[in-house]
């Protein structure tokens, strides 16, 4: 019988996949048989990431550039394509966290992080979307975020505006593209154990500092606990691949339970 999660064949750019979700996210693509382009600003910190799948004997490969810079972006995709011959997958996982009262919040801090969560996000699936557009195939997946479409988080106003706008990219592109045979779901996580989201080892208390904050996320979740990174490679996995062949303009929460918790 076939198998419906096999990847093998497929090209998938996975941005900021140093670490955190995003490198999950890539080790899972590679595992199910994709090649894997991984992405993140600094060589320096991607290469030695990019290595550790290769070890594994992985078919992966490094491309540093930074998201917000447009250019970059539109350079990449053409340089897979012509490197791989196609593009298949692409998820826009980049992503970073700037905190300030709303009222002071700065503008460039909030044109910094719509470039990098909700610009670059498009420019990539505008540029990945017409390719696979002229292929009949290909799927994208857009990470969004509890925090903004469901709830809001203080002092992440750009943020919660970004991730709320990912989710309207994601049913722009699935509408369009749909017809042309390219699908777009979002992935929207709750809180895991990442450097972004608040990084802890399994086991090891958080500081006292942040011990209300870390209570505050288990006592809201009922599954009563913070996701680890690994828990989001399944869905990943799921949405790349011919089993999700008729899921288009999704919005999946993986939060454990967190958004529909009363
Ligand atoms: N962790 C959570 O609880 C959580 C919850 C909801 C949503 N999310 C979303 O999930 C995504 C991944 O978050 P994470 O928790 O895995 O964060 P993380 O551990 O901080 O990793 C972020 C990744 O993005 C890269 N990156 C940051 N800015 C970039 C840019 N401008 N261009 C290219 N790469 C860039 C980072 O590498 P460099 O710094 O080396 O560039 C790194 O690889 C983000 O979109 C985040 O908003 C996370």
């Amino acid at each position: 019988m076939k198998n419906l999660f096999s990847l093998k064949g497929k090209v998938a750019l996975v941005t900021g996949a140093s670490r955190g979700l995003g490198f999950a996210m890539a080790e899972a693509l590679a595992d199910y048989g994709a090649h894997v382009v991984m992405n993140g600003r600094h060589k320096k910190t991607l290469d030695p990431k990019v290595k550790a799948l290769a070890d594994k004997k992985h078919a992966v490969w490094g491309a540093a550039f930074d998201v917000a810079d447009t250019d970059a972006c539109a350079k990449a995709v053409a340089d897979i394509v012509k490197q791989h011959g196609h593009l298949d997958v692409l998820v826009n996982n980049a992503g970073t966290a700037e905190y300030a009262p709303v009222t002071d919040y700065p503008l460039d801090m909030w044109e910094r992080l719509i470039g990098i969560h909700l610009t670059g996000a498009f420019v990539l699936a505008r540029e990945a979307g017409r390719h696979m557009a002229a292929r009949g195939k290909g799927t994208i997946i857009n990470i969004g975020s509890i925090a903004g479409p469901k709830i809001a988080v203080p002092m992440m106003p750009a943020y919660a505006t970004a991730k709320a706008g990912l989710e309207g990219l994601t049913r722009a592109l699935a509408v369009e593209l749909g017809p042309k045979g390219v699908t777009a779901n979002c992935i929207a996580p709750g809180y895991f154990h990442t450097e972004l989201g608040g990084s802890l080892k399994e086991g090891e208390p958080p500081p006292d500092a942040a011990k209300a904050f870390y209570r505050m996320v288990e006592e809201h979740t009922p599954l009563k606990r913070w996701a680890k990174p690994e828990e989001i490679k399944g869905l990943t996995v799921f949405l790349a691949s011919d089993a999700a062949s008729y899921m288009n303009g999704s919005v999946i929460y993986i939060d454990g339970g967190m958004s529909v918790l009363q």
